[in-house]
């Protein structure tokens, strides 16, 4: 293998040059396209509507012609029928929850788990981990992907495992205090209530143990990257992926140069397509990310809709693409007045005034005519601003970023609901 780089990695397809990566990325996608209709109904029932046959994909190119796979086929299928193995094979299911109907299932292969492992080996590694170091996993474990996935992947390594997934924040920050982790895998609004009890008991944040922290599952932002590096003093990455796709470890971030999540293109090929059209746009257009698992044989992904809304950058620490950090959701936006707002934007705009803290909800009452918007944010308590004057100074950046006309609700420390994992963002009533 010809290498384009010595940046330090956790393998050597990591080195591949752009080239190398093509040719296997075309070889593996045939081969997955081909597998896929061999082996799931639907993927024969869809083909065949489009009119399109696995040898009709010749290059990348004819890649477009194949059907998208939206989250409403995997729950027409529900629960196993998007398997391609017997289901005894299946060594594993997680689920997503849904907030509608029936959730996601996913079933992996312990082949399929093996992959898993060895992609969130490599993007804790990207992220700053090495072999040695005490982990501590603060995502979820369960049916979601986010707890046994790092779980997986930190012992891969070589970490120090502790598995103490989200909850119970007064007993992360003593297990933080007493057993030195130098690497923390958490959702950035979690990982804000750990800080928050630290500070509460005394503790100096920046002086814990904690080095790297390896933040995904939601949305945030560069805003929110600064506030959590410097109240902890360590480097804060991206990790980015979905369960129906595998779950974390799609991408990372790599830790010199924090840029954007590096996409893992030995085994997942990008697209990025018009929302609204479906049509397929050039590296470096917004839209929406579709990916086709290149390795995944429990359940093979074909063109599945993330509805995550990012571009496809050049590879910068490796050859690999990067997607940018992605914002929202096509389906978190909220629209106020012909605006269109994600949760990410007001959080930006939550970071710059001093006096705020990061916990906030945004409130939407589509009871009347017009829809408002309001924000609920706490106050720091050390601030000496008037309620006033920190929901005047947001409101105006709201008003002048965003453009959107927005309540601000400033509100006493803990009224805002805290989440273990995931923080809900919008609640919408009327
Ligand atoms: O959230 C997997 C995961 C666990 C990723 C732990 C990272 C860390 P799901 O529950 O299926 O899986 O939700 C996937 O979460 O389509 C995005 O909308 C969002 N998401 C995940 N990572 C990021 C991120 C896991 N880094 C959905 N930035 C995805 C923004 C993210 N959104």
């Amino acid at each position: 293998m010809t290498t384009t780089g010595e940046f330090d990695c956790f393998e050597p397809i990591e080195r591949a040059s752009v080239d190398e990566l093509r040719s296997l990325q075309l070889e593996r996608l045939r081969e997955i396209v081909a597998y896929a209709y061999e082996h799931v109904e639907h993927y024969r029932r869809s083909f065949a509507a489009a009119g399109v046959v696995p040898d009709d994909l010749v290059g990348f190119e004819d890649l477009a012609r194949f059907p998208l796979l939206t989250k409403a086929d995997l729950r027409d299928n529900y629960p196993f029928g998007m398997f391609a193995v017997p289901r005894a094979e299946a060594v594993r299911i997680h689920a997503s929850s849904g907030t509608t109907g029936k959730p996601t299932v996913v079933g992996y292969t312990a082949a399929d788990i093996d992959v898993w492992a060895q992609l969130m080996a490599r993007s804790i590694y990207a992220a700053g981990g090495r072999p040695g170091d005490v982990a501590h996993v603060a995502y979820g474990y369960g049916l979601f992907t986010g707890g046994l996935g790092a779980h997986y992947g930190a012992e891969r390594l070589g970490c120090t495992v502790v598995p103490v997934s989200g909850g119970q924040t007064e007993r992360q920050v003593t297990l933080i205090a007493d057993f030195e982790p130098r690497i923390i895998l958490v959702t950035p609004s979690y990982c804000l209530n750990l800080i928050d009890e630290m500070e509460d008991r005394g503790m100096d944040p920046v002086s814990c143990s904690l080095q790297v922290g390896i933040f995904g599952a939601e949305p945030w932002t560069e805003e929110l990257r600064s506030e959590i590096e410097s109240r902890l003093g360590m480097d804060a990455v991206d990790i980015y992926g979905l369960s129906e796709v595998m779950g974390p470890g799609v991408a990372q971030e790599c830790v010199e140069t924090k840029d954007g999540p590096t996409l893992w293109e030995d085994h997942f090929y990008p697209e990025i397509i018009d929302p609204d059209t479906g049509e397929v746009l050039p590296d470096g257009s917004f839209g929406e990310l579709v990916l086709t698992a290149l390795t995944k044989r429990g359940q093979p992904v074909v063109r599945y809709r993330t509805r995550d809304l990012t571009r496809l950058l050049p590879g910068t620490a490796r050859t690999m693409r990067r997607i940018e950090r992605v914002t929202g959701r096509s389906d978190d936006m909220v629209i106020v007045r012909g605006v269109n707002v994600f949760p990410s934007q007001i959080e930006a705009e939550v970071l710059k005034v001093d006096g705020l803290t990061p916990h906030f909800q945004i409130h939407i009452d589509r009871s009347a005519n017009l829809a408002t918007l309001t924000v609920r944010v706490e106050r720091d308590p050390a601030s000496r601003g008037s309620v006033e004057q920190l929901a005047g100074s947001l409101a105006g950046l709201i008003k002048g970023n965003i453009g959107v006309t927005a309540e601000i609700a400033v509100v006493e420390p803990g009224q805002v609901p805290r989440s273990a994992g995931k923080a809900q963002r919008v609640v919408s009533t009327g």
